[in-house]
């Protein structure tokens, strides 16, 4: 069977673990050439070696996401290094502090929204200018908070970056739709990955929380988190020329928990 991404150039943010990771790697078996930028430089290395031994190229840029200035020189490097782009999956994200509105500090708030919204806006603007040339696909990693649910209490940063994602992700599909450059989304539910290790929930986030009965029994499609994995192949799917009409379009990836 004809690989997906065969001979494409693609970034990836947020390459050291969870989806980033199973994204790169996804890419690789599928025959893209990859830059993959992290804040991590072991993971990042890591990584690396997984996609040298599945006999694709890598090249790395380890670089707190947050950091609007050096992230765009990180872009700029890969790009050279690639010589030229194709894909580019927004994915680097921290779930940040849960807390009451109240309670937020923030210093807490602009960690979250740099860290999540602020690097997307970045990572895309980078890209442009050389995707306007030959068209592109750009993928970004939002979540079902903020688009479907809205109750993990004191995740009001958290959500507002991934409603935002979103809102920005429809902006950018028809402002770039001109060159051939698509934008989408996925959303994922419940993935087992690192993710909890960036979360810190405080207590008053428990205080502010509504008590709330969910339905007994088990989850929609399978009563477990889904896989790193699963999350990688739809991003693969909307990063491939399978996809050519999708664009402006977020797509859930977690089993219909959302609907529930
Ligand atoms: P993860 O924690 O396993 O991976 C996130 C990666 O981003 C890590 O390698 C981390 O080092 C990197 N990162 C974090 N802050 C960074 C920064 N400032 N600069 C550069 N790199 C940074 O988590 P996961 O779950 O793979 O998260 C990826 C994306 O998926 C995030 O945007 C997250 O919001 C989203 N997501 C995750 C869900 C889940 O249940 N795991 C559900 C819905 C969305």
């Amino acid at each position: 069977m004809a690989k997906w991404l065969n001979g494409e150039k693609a970034i990836v943010t947020g390459a050291a673990s969870g989806i980033g990771k199973a994204t790169a790697l996804k890419f690789a078996e599928e025959g893209a050439t990859i830059g993959l930028i992290d804040i991590n430089p072991e993971g990042l290395e890591e990584t690396l070696q997984e996609v040298e031994a599945l006999g694709s190229q890598g090249y790395i840029e380890a670089v707190d996401v947050s950091d609007a200035e050096k992230l765009a020189v990180s872009i700029d490097q890969l790009i050279e290094k690639l010589q030229g782009i194709d894909i580019l999956v927004c994915n680097a994200g921290i779930n940040g502090t849960w807390a009451s509105i109240e309670k937020l500090e923030i210093a807490e708030w602009q960690r979250t929204l740099q860290t999540n919204l602020t690097s997307t806006f970045v990572s895309v603007k980078s890209v442009v200018p050389v995707m306007k040339e030959k068209g592109g696909k750009i993928v970004i990693t939002s979540s079902i908070n903020g688009n479907r649910i809205y109750n993990n209490f004191g995740a009001s940063a958290y959500s507002t970056t991934k409603a935002g994602q979103v809102a920005f992700m429809k902006m950018a599909a028809l402002e770039l739709a001109r060159f051939n450059i698509r934008v989408n989304a996925v959303c994922p539910g419940a993935i087992d990955t690192q993710i909890n290790a960036s979360t810190t929930i405080t207590e008053d986030a428990q205080e502010v929380a509504i008590k709330v009965e969910f339905p007994e029994g088990s989850r929609p499609l399978k009563d477990e988190s889904g896989k790193p994995e699963q999350v990688a192949s739809v991003i693969a799917f909307l990063a491939s020329n399978d996809s050519a009409n999708v664009t402006g379009t977020e797509l859930y990836v977690d089993g219909a928990e959302s609907l529930l």
